[in-house]
């Protein structure tokens, strides 16, 4: 089935994969922070250009979103952004814009746009999360706590949503968004776009609720190659 899915951050990285991938068989509405972020735009897709990291624009967002389309079948809550740094030295501004993107956007979005779900076929919605949220990686402290608080809310979400709007979390360890060297022990993108296209590809009532994604020779819990010594 040919479904409707909007994208958030789908401008470059994962999000931009997802788009590859699943473009080719569904329709999209993707989301940046600005239009020109993205390059080569098709005529068939709709793009969006809204900063997130003020709660307007994502309320903004959804107005237009609703002025294109009358229904989605999915939302993949990508956008994020990663700052790392010891929490004393992280300015207060970049916290609050890392909660607001990872976090409250997520949050508001999902509110907003689920009479839209409502209105879907075999409605979905993807959180993109990460193993952080379930380790301890130095450097992380403040995208931790977004990680965990999407993947709680995920898991709220899921049963409060039962039977209406499927809600999946994707957990994954690094991936390879900043052309890391060849061969890195990483993930890539299309990691990523593919195991969401297996999420929404499969028939109801059979619901991926979280999902862990690594890599073979993935470092430790610990650390990682970025962390501060
Ligand atoms: N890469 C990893 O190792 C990894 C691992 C686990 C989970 N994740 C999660 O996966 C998601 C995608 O990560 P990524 O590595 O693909 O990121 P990325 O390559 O940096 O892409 C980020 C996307 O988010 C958009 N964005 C950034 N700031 C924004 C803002 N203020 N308002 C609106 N849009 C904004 C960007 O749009 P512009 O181009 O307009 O800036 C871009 O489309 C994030 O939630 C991230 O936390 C990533």
């Amino acid at each position: 089935m040919r479904k409707k899915i909007c994208i958030t951050g789908a401008s470059k990285g994962i999000g931009q994969a997802e788009a590859n991938l699943l473009g080719k068989h569904h329709k999209l509405f993707l989301h940046a922070s600005n239009l020109n972020s993205f390059n080569n735009k098709k005529e068939d897709i709709h793009y969006f250009g809204y900063d997130f990291s003020k709660m307007e624009n994502v309320s903004k967002f959804a107005e237009e979103l609703k002025s294109k389309t009358d229904s989605l079948d999915v939302l993949i809550n990508n956008v994020g952004v990663m700052a790392i740094h010891k929490l004393e030295d992280f300015t207060d501004e970049d916290i609050h814009k890392m909660i607001s993107i990872n976090l409250h956007s997520h949050i508001l979005l999902t509110k907003k746009l689920l009479p839209l779900l409502l209105k879907g076929k075999d409605p979905h919605i993807i959180f993109m999360s990460s193993m952080s949220a379930k380790n301890r990686i130095i450097g992380e402290s403040v995208y931790a706590a977004t990680k965990a608080g999407i993947m709680q809310f995920a898991h709220a979400l899921r049963y409060e949503l039962a039977g209406k709007i499927r809600v999946s979390t994707i957990h994954s360890w690094g991936v390879n968004t900043w052309n890391d060297v060849e061969g890195a022990a990483i993930l890539t993108p299309k990691n990523i776009a593919e195991t969401v296209e297996f999420i929404i590809s499969r028939e109801r009532p059979f619901l991926v609720e979280s999902i862990e994604l690594g890599h073979e020779n993935h470092w430790n819990g610990a650390s990682a190659p970025w962390s501060p010594k």
